[in-house]
């Protein structure tokens, strides 16, 4: 089995999905995220702040194309979908599940989250946000190999849905 990756935009709840469908599962929960800021030894924002998105978008298609073999559940940053060169690797796995999440949600948990420094988002007013967001929708679509619905559902309930959807009962 290849990894199960989760992807959709920040705030969808990847991560709190994820931690769930690994532990049903009884897989490991890879956070792409965590792993980048592993190996460079910074946070996220400190690292956008000093070498530049460019240079993050770098580091993180390489920790993607070591991760996507792993028999675990990743979630992917909110971005991972934006260089071409992950977002063919995305459509060739057999497992990849977008979390749709209507946009004032989204804008919701991002403002709310005081836990997560996002250096594209934080400090941004709703319609800023939805202007990341719109250009990303035909892309986290054309990535998936299925779409599921987030709004009004607990991650528990997501994560049972994907298990029943991707046929891993
Ligand atoms: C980003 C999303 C973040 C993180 C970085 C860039 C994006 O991850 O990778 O701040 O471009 O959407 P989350 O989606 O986990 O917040």
């Amino acid at each position: 089995m290849t990894a199960i990756l989760l992807i959709g935009f920040m705030g969808a709840g990847k991560s709190t999905v994820g931690r769930q469908l690994a532990a049903d599962l009884d897989l490991p929960f890879v956070d792409l995220d965590t792993a980048i800021e592993a190996e460079i030894q910074m946070s996220i924002a400190d690292y956008f702040a000093t070498q530049g998105e460019a240079s993050f978008r770098q580091i993180e298609s390489r920790i993607l194309q070591e991760i996507v073999a792993q028999e675990a559940v990743v979630a992917c940053g909110g971005g991972i979908i934006l260089q071409t060169q992950n977002h063919q690797l995305l459509k060739r796995q057999p497992n990849v599940v977008y979390l749709q999440t209507n946009p004032d949600q989204l804008y919701q948990r991002i403002s709310q989250d005081t836990q997560n420094q996002r250096p594209l988002a934080d400090e941004k007013t709703a319609a800023e946000v939805t202007a990341i967001l719109q250009p990303r929708l035909p892309l986290y679509q054309e990535a998936a190999s299925l779409v599921v619905v987030t709004d009004d559902k607990t991650p528990a309930i997501i994560a049972t849905e994907i298990i029943e959807r991707l046929g891993k009962l």
